[in-house]
């Protein structure tokens, strides 16, 4: 015996509570709306029978079609919600910001130790009226020995173990051509300094590096004696190291500067009483100095019966040695970050 009406359909209807059930998103209940009560859906199909059955059996044959019909899409609108619902708090949950988590800390920078000394070191001269120059690390042997009184067999070329780039280049063995260069494209009056990294053939050690850094000085005027030499750098040092620290000029020599001195001032680790880092001398060794020799003024074309000045070189990997107790000149340059972070903030 065939299925009756109602059995298909509520067999038709179970069918369809199971697919649902086993839908997992709202594109499958859609699939199923569509399968079974879409133009060709097979519920569609049973309504449409209906005309073909005998007029007394329509009515009750559209009713249970009805029936079945609102059963059904009940059940899907139910299922749709709930599969709406999750993909809506998956959504939610995949997009959740969580404000209360802490920020990203960013790596934060430190100048490098002997950038902000030489900062600090220009900005003193600056205070002090100099204007800030620089020149070429690669340097002509004119620039770098002759013009400054060193001529070819000098003992003081020999002395300097020089990098030479070709037979009339050097990689700048101090920053004192920088004085020639000035003088060389400007008349006088001059007062400068130059900050910039200078080059010798050394091994190097806990005190010596192939490669380290100066600052030179230079003035040069009408009527300049060494009494603006002493002034100017005890000025200096007074407004750098403090007010109080104490100033020596030992004679030295320098082929660029007659006459020539070496500045002292009172070791900064034990304060001048004496301990190992000043050798027990209690003082410390800052820089050479001196009036500029007449050759040079003569090189560059001053009149050196006219101009006169004052010269100075200081070595800053001394200054920040001294300033931050810092071992070793090699930690300058090995750039270990544990060293460098030590300056953050300054
Ligand atoms: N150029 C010298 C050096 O490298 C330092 C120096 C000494 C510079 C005396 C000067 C000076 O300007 O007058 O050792």
């Amino acid at each position: 015996m065939p299925a009756s009406l109602g059995e298909r359909l509520e067999e038709l209807r179970r069918e369809v509570e199971r697919e649902l059930a086993a839908a997992d998103s709202p594109e499958d209940v859609e699939e199923i709306r569509v399968r079974t009560l879409g133009k060709k859906g097979a519920l569609t199909r049973e309504a449409k029978a209906i005309g073909a059955l005998p007029a007394e059996e329509r009515p009750g044959a559209g009713e249970v079609v009805n029936a079945v019909k609102n059963a059904i899409e009940a059940s899907i609108e139910t299922r749709r919600a709930a599969l709406s619902d999750v993909a809506l708090r998956a959504r939610l949950a995949e997009e959740a910001v969580d404000a209360t988590l802490p920020g990203r800390r960013r790596g934060q920078g430190a100048n490098h130790p002997l950038s902000i000394v030489t900062s600090q070191l220009l900005e003193t001269f600056r205070r002090m009226g100099f204007s800030v120059a620089t020149g070429p690390e690669i340097e002509s042997t004119w620039h770098n020995f002759e013009a400054l009184n060193i001529p070819a067999g000098h003992p003081a070329r020999e002395e300097m173990d020089t990098l030479y780039v070709d037979a009339d280049h050097v990689l700048r063995t101090h920053t004192s051509p920088v004085q020639i260069r000035v003088m060389e494209s400007q008349r006088p009056p001059v007062s400068i300094v130059c900050p910039g990294r200078v080059f010798r053939a050394d091994d190097p050690d806990a005190s010596h590096s192939p490669y380290f850094h100066q600052i030179e000085g230079l003035l040069v005027d009408e009527g300049i004696s060494m009494a603006h030499l002493k002034w100017t750098l005890t000025e200096f040092v007074h407004q750098y190291f403090g007010p109080e620290v104490k100033v020596r000029l030992r004679p030295s020599y320098f082929p660029f500067t007659e006459p020539s001195a070496e500045l002292d001032i009172a070791c900064q680790v034990c304060g001048g009483g004496g301990c190992p880092s000043c050798k027990h001398s209690g003082w410390m060794e800052l820089l050479g100095c001196g009036m500029v020799h007449p050759a040079v003024l003569e090189a560059v074309g001053y009149d050196s019966e006219r101009w006169t000045g004052f010269a100075w070189g200081m070595g800053v990997e001394r200054v920040a040695i001294n300033k931050y107790g810092i071992p070793d000149i090699r930690m300058f340059f090995e750039n270990d970050v544990r060293f460098l972070h030590r300056f953050r903030g300054r």
